[in-house]
């Protein structure tokens, strides 16, 4: 174990627990930085914020700053900050987690985010099913602004932000940032094409920037230690604390504070206990359910930040990390989020709609033991035919885990099938259309 100290998930340490009071957050240093960050000009915080290399948490790995330097002018609309708490995907969860333990330094960060951008309007979107979080949340907001953190003039800065909290519509589409303002507009979640992006055309047509929950928790550690020493922290290609999920076959799972770039197998022996029953790995998904599976012996040196993913064939997504022992069932994982991907599908995009259908389809033959050999190869087919065709990232998710798991458990695949085929496709198709059987 490090001795590493938590700077987002501190209400461990605290005496209750958690700092969901304002006065123990408070006794803690809480909205000094607040204090900090208005003694700076709004550019310079944007600048600290580019420099400290902080990447977005919420699976794309954006650079926060660079998204920020985006935003248009507002051009007498106003500007909006959406923090994305809606956490829908399977594998991820950990925003919750700062909801709980930590939600006034969500606050302090929602404010300097909102101050640097020159947005008097923020909106914390909490996923509808959270609702023991929503109500801590709403908790937390209330007490900022009697407290004066928020509302007119906060600290008597000149500056005033509107901080609302909204629940969720109960759908993993409202989380793609799209879908998001869709959703915020009281519309159905339907995500639309980009260009133009969010920091342009975003809420109610005017410039948005789209945050996740982790990511603004971040703002304060970066106004309070500097760029520099933040950029320090775990893998200089992705720096800074992590939230690591760790779900699965594990003694003890959990959601896990570390640097970047702390070593997957470390995480999974030395923090979450190691696998049940002294198991073997046999496969990880380290970035929720919709990253490239690996097989657990890829995982040996491979590190939580994008570049070292990279040399073992997958991505950082939001650092939730399933663990699965050597008695898993591949095919009936991959078919269980087939199921998973087919529900949340808008159904706008054809190739998404049917694609994720007829995938769970066939993982239904797979695990009724009625697959041919010829049906692995048409669940590639249909990946080739969705990847990059449609308008949102959830079709490119839900075929990447069917995708890798076939490049990299293929024996499992083949063990669910019946007999392999006796004639090529076509003769049977022929021979049927002759006899009319
Ligand atoms: C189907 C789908 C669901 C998503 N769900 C979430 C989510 O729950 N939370 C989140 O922060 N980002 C989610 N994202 C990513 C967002 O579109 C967006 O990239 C993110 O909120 C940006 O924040 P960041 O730059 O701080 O990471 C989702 C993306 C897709 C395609
Ligand atoms: S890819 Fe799927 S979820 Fe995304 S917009 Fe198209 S149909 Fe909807």
């Amino acid at each position: 174990m490090t001795d590493y100290k938590p700077m987002i998930l501190k209400g461990y340490l605290s005496p209750k627990g958690h700092l969901r009071d304002i006065a123990d957050y408070e006794a803690q240093g809480g909205y000094q930085m607040l204090k900090k960050a208005f003694a700076m000009k709004p550019d310079d915080i944007v600048n600290e914020v580019k420099k400290s290399g902080l990447k977005g948490r919420g699976g794309a790995g954006f650079p926060t700053g660079l998204k920020w330097s985006f935003l248009a002018k507002p051009e007498g609309k106003p500007r909006y900050l959406l923090i994305n708490g809606d956490e829908s995907e399977p594998g991820t969860f950990k925003d919750r987690q700062i909801f709980e333990q930590n939600p006034h330094q969500l606050i302090e960060g929602a404010i300097i985010s909102s101050y640097a951008c020159g947005i008097n309007a923020c909106y914390i979107y909490i996923r509808g099913e959270y609702a023991k979080w929503i109500e801590m949340v709403e908790k937390a907001v209330e007490e900022a602004y009697a407290k004066g953190y928020l509302g007119e003039n906060i600290l008597g800065s000149g500056f005033n932000l509107k901080l609302v909290v909204h629940k969720g519509a109960g759908a993993y589409i409202c989380g793609e940032e799209t879908g998001l303002i869709s959703s915020i507009e009281g519309k159905r979640a339907y995500p639309r094409l980009k260009p133009p992006f969010p920091a342009v055309v975003g809420a109610w047509g005017s410039p948005t920037i789209i945050n996740n929950v982790e990511t603004i928790c971040n703002i304060p550690i970066i106004i309070d230690i500097g760029a520099e020493a933040y950029s320090k922290i775990g893998a200089p290609d992705h720096p800074g604390p992590m939230l690591f999920g760790i779900s699965g076959h594990v003694n003890k799972p959990g959601v896990y504070e570390l640097p970047s770039g702390t070593l997957i197998l470390d995480l999974i022996y030395k923090y979450a206990g190691g696998v049940r029953g002294g198991k073997k790995i046999k496969a990880i998904i380290p970035g929720g359910a919709s990253m490239p599976i690996i097989r657990g012996e890829a995982a040996e040196g491979i590190g939580m930040n994008a570049e070292s993913l990279k040399k073992a064939g997958t991505l950082i997504g939001t650092a939730g990390i399933i663990v699965m022992d050597e008695d898993t069932d591949i095919v009936e994982v991959i078919g269980r989020l087939a199921h998973f991907y087919h529900h949340e599908s808008c159904g706008q995009c054809t190739p998404c709609r049917e694609g994720t259908g007829w995938v769970e389809n066939i993982y239904g033959k797979f695990l009724r033991n009625e697959a041919e050999k010829r049906d692995i190869d048409l669940l590639l087919s249909i990946c080739s035919q969705v990847e990059g065709r449609t308008i949102c990232a959830l079709a490119d998710g839900a075929m990447w885990p069917v995708r890798h798991s076939i490049t990299r458990f293929r024996e499992e695949y083949e063990k669910h099938c019946k007999a392999p085929d006796s004639l090529p496709h076509e003769w049977k198709y022929v021979n049927k259309a002759v006899s009319g059987v």
